[in-house]
């Protein structure tokens, strides 16, 4: 069991990828810190203790608040797909408390790695900001770490905010050019790899009709959004961008690997240049096996749930 933090912008795809990290054995995730993108961060925070109350982890993760704007620009969210809310605007929520306002997410991202060193996996599933923060803070300790999983970029496919750029990497161009020249053990999950991953909704449902019960209802309401808008848009599903991520942070054989040096454009465009490689990039996704995976964890029956639910 490694140690692990997720920097996160929940966000429904962000909401599927901690539900499945919290029933994967392979991580213990001992924090969560929230940061701007799909919505302002306090939204991002609040959706990050629903769903801790939703699924009651064990051990349940510290939560602290990242940044609320990109390094140097406005913040862009994307609340069409998301919702207004991040988790497609149910308004039926029970209420939760106030995330606490320190530590903030660069230092319990800074204490971890400290502390951790080589065992740390950093997911990042939202726009880099905290990252690039925490290397600001102390460099020297964040790049000791032994893994940097990252939702983001599009490397040799079209992007999903610009015809070139990723959503993450075009909130926070700035933070991503600071952790790709980091040096760090950075491994990216773009699009090319999680639009490999397109769950149907009818493959979503059948799995959740396998443990009814509040956690698969909730699951099931919360998705329903994303289903919607990207049918709309022409999608089969929905991609599972950051559950993906977070596959590959316990199971990297899901994907086949390339060693690749990429800059980031002025846009968050994520460009192949020349040069010692500075990332490796999930490139064939192992669908079937990644499905199987996290429809299995994602909300299995009571029976099989750790004892805390
Ligand atoms: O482009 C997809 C990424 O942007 C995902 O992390 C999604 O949650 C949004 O943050
Ligand atoms: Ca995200």
């Amino acid at each position: 069991m490694k140690p692990a933090v997720i920097d996160t912008d929940p966000g429904i795809d962000d909401a599927l990828a901690l539900l499945l990290a919290w029933n994967s054995p392979e991580l213990r995730v001992e924090a969560l810190t929230t940061v701007a993108g799909n919505v302002p961060v306090d939204l991002a925070s609040t959706n990050a203790l629903r769903l801790l109350a939703l699924r009651r982890p064990s051990p349940s993760p510290l939560v602290a608040v990242g940044a609320s704007s990109p390094l140097a620009r406005p913040l862009t969210t994307a609340t069409r797909y998301h919702g207004e809310d991040g988790l497609g605007d149910l308004g039926d929520w029970p209420a939760v408390a106030s995330p606490p306002t320190s530590p903030d997410a660069a230092t319990v991202i800074v204490d971890a790695a400290r502390r951790h060193g080589r065992e740390l996996t950093l997911v990042a599933l939202g726009p880099l900001t905290n990252v690039a923060l925490a290397l600001k803070a102390d460099a020297e300790s964040v790049g000791r770490i032994g893994r940097l999983v990252v939702m983001g970029g599009a490397v040799d496919v079209p992007g999903n905010v610009t015809p070139t750029a990723e959503f993450n990497m075009h909130v926070d161009p700035e933070a991503a050019h600071r952790v790709l020249a980091a040096g760090l053990p950075l491994e990216l999950v773009p699009l090319d790899a999680t639009r490999q991953a397109v769950l149907p909704r009818a493959g979503l449902h059948a799995a959740l009709a396998q443990s009814p019960g509040p956690v698969a209802g909730r699951i099931q309401a919360f998705a329903e959004r994303a289903f919607r808008i990207g049918h709309a848009d022409g999608e089969q599903g929905m991609a599972l961008h950051d559950p993906l991520a977070v596959g590959v942070a316990f199971d990297p054989s899901l994907v086949k690997w390339e060693a690749v040096r990429l800059a980031i454009g002025p846009d968050g465009e994520t460009m192949r240049v020349s040069g010692m490689p500075n990332c490796r990039v999930a490139r064939a996704v192992d669908v079937d096996r990644f499905f199987g995976l996290f429809l299995d964890r994602l909300c299995p029956p009571t029976s099989r749930r750790p004892a805390s639910s």
